[in-house]
């Protein structure tokens, strides 16, 4: 549904650290529309999973969870970088969802039916309100196929591992880059071969390949295409 000259739903796909928070925010916040990272929510089952040290192996328990899980998110409380603040049970972990734990296995977590099913049905409903930029791996293909534009960020795996580390880095934490470069390839490799809702562009997406771009230069090409 397209309500003004802009496309209204805004879908935004592609591997590990390509870059989709950051293009995505600028998006939204310049076309004064929600920004929405569905992988916050993957990354927020997993974290309370390990938390509570569930066995990840066990796919109903794990769904279980994501079917009824509280996840807040409220508007951003400090200014380091965080789109918003991510609240479980009163406990700010925003940063603590991004850690080497959960992204060691989000992908697990995410690679199962239930836990997909129950995500993307509150994805789906909360993107169809319109006037949203919505980031993902499976937003073009299956949460919202109907979406007025698709983009598929691309980067290799190096130049993404490469962002990652120095996002560590300006945080002040410590980061070691061929760890990074290898649980990218891994992360990817079991997000595009799973199952249900594999990480892969929708057929009417635009692919592009950020290697020799910056940050700056991504945001201006997707502005145009959306105007
Ligand atoms: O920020 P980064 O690109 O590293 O990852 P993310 O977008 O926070 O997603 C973390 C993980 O959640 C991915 O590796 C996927 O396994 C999963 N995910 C998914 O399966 N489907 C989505 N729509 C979003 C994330």
């Amino acid at each position: 549904m397209t309500i003004n000259s802009h496309p209204s739903i805004i879908a935004l796909d592609g591997p590990a650290a390509s870059g989709k928070s950051t293009l995505g925010l600028r998006l939204a916040d310049s076309l004064g529309y929600l920004f929405f990272d569905t992988g916050i929510m993957y990354r927020a089952i997993t974290w309370i999973a390990l938390q509570r040290q569930l066995d990840l192996r066990d796919e109903s328990t794990v769904t279980e969870l994501a079917q009824t899980a509280q996840i807040d998110i409220r508007p951003p409380s400090k200014k380091d970088g965080r789109a918003c603040d991510v609240v479980i049970a009163e406990k700010d972990v925003t940063w603590e969802m991004r850690d080497g734990n959960v992204d060691a296995n989000v992908s697990v977590v995410s690679a199962y039916a239930g836990v997909r099913q129950a995500l993307s049905e509150q994805q789906r409903r909360i993107g169809l309100r319109g006037r949203v930029v919505m980031v993902g791996r499976d937003i073009g293909t299956v949460v919202l196929p109907e979406a007025d534009i698709k983009i598929y960020l691309d980067a290799s795996a190096e130049e993404r591992a490469k962002r990652r580390y120095d996002e560590i880095i300006a945080r002040g934490e410590r980061s070691d880059y061929d760890e990074i470069l290898r649980k990218v390839i891994e992360r990817d490799h079991i997000d595009s071969t799973r199952a249900v809702a594999p990480l892969r562009p929708a057929e009417d997406a635009i692919i592009i390949d950020s290697d020799k771009m910056d940050a700056d230069q991504v945001f201006d090409q997707v502005l145009a295409l959306c105007k």
